[in-house]
């Protein structure tokens, strides 16, 4: 059975839930992972309800034993897996001059270590028949900013840690890529999270979700000779 993995699951109207739901469309078994129970039970219920294949799992990215449990399960049995996304990543804005460096070390763990632990693990278990491995990234991945330091330079890294994977597993059929999500997505965490600034911005101004997700397909099914590294979407207004 084709086996994915989506860490980074919230609320249903939101990136990481997008991806598992697509992907369970597609056939895949489906496992969604993130650190609320209600969140991630939630989420695979409703891909069960529209008779897709789904498991909630509570993992948390930045503890290596969390996420090695996550692959044993999504690799149990007759699973085959070949699709793993690293949608993790919260921003941390903030002056860097007087920032805590506790909170730039969390920072750096949600983005990137994260990543590092669960690209290993990813790739380990995909072997020796490749697969496909997506990470999320943001205008953050691109460009330093004033008061966004911390989270600039873990999604940089995050960026760079992708590239360098992608250059060291292609030849063993393990496709890596990168999406740089360049503006604000029309998801909870905006339209929830921080009502007046989706009003403010408007519909107009909100990446759609599921065009969003367009890209990670996109490059999922993208054949081993025509490989993409990374897609980036935005709105048409978006000042970039
Ligand atoms: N929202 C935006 O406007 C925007 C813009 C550009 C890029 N992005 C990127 O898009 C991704 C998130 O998409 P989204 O904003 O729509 O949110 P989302 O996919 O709906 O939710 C992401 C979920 O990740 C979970 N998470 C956080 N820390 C975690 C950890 N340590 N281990 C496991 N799960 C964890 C959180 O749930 P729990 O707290 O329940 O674990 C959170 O709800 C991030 O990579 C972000 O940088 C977002």
């Amino acid at each position: 059975m084709k086996t994915a993995v989506v860490i980074g699951v919230g609320p249903l109207n939101g990136l990481g839930a997008q991806l598992g739901v697509r992907f369970a469309e597609r056939g895949l078994r489906t496992y969604v992972a993130g650190r609320t129970q209600a969140s991630v039970d939630a989420v695979a219920e409703h891909i069960r309800a529209q008779g897709h294949d789904a498991k909630g799992v509570v993992t948390d990215a930045r503890d290596s034993d969390s996420i090695a449990s996550l692959f044993n399960l999504a690799t149990a049995g007759q699973n085959e897996l070949t699709l793993a996304i690293y949608n993790v990543g919260n921003n941390t804005p903030g002056r860097i001059v007087d920032m805590d460096p506790k909170y730039f070390e969390t920072s750096w763990r949600t983005c990137c270590f994260g990543g590092f632990l669960f690209a290993q693990e990813a790739v380990n278990r995909m072997s020796p028949n490749g697969g496909t491995l997506l990470f999320t990234g943001a205008s953050a991945s691109m460009r330093g900013r004033a008061n966004f330091g911390a989270f600039n330079s873990s999604k940089g890294a995050l960026r760079l840690l992708a590239q360098a994977l992608a250059k060291e597993c292609g030849p063993d059929g393990v496709h890596v890529g990168h999406v740089v999500i360049d503006g604000p997505i029309g998801g909870d965490k905006i339209i929830k999270g921080i009502p007046q600034y989706a009003e403010q911005v408007g519909e107009a101004g909100l990446i759609d979700l599921a065009g969003i997700v367009d890209a990670y397909e996109y490059m999922y099914d993208q054949p081993r000779r025509a490989w993409t590294f990374e897609v980036d979407v935005r709105t048409s207004i978006e000042k970039w």
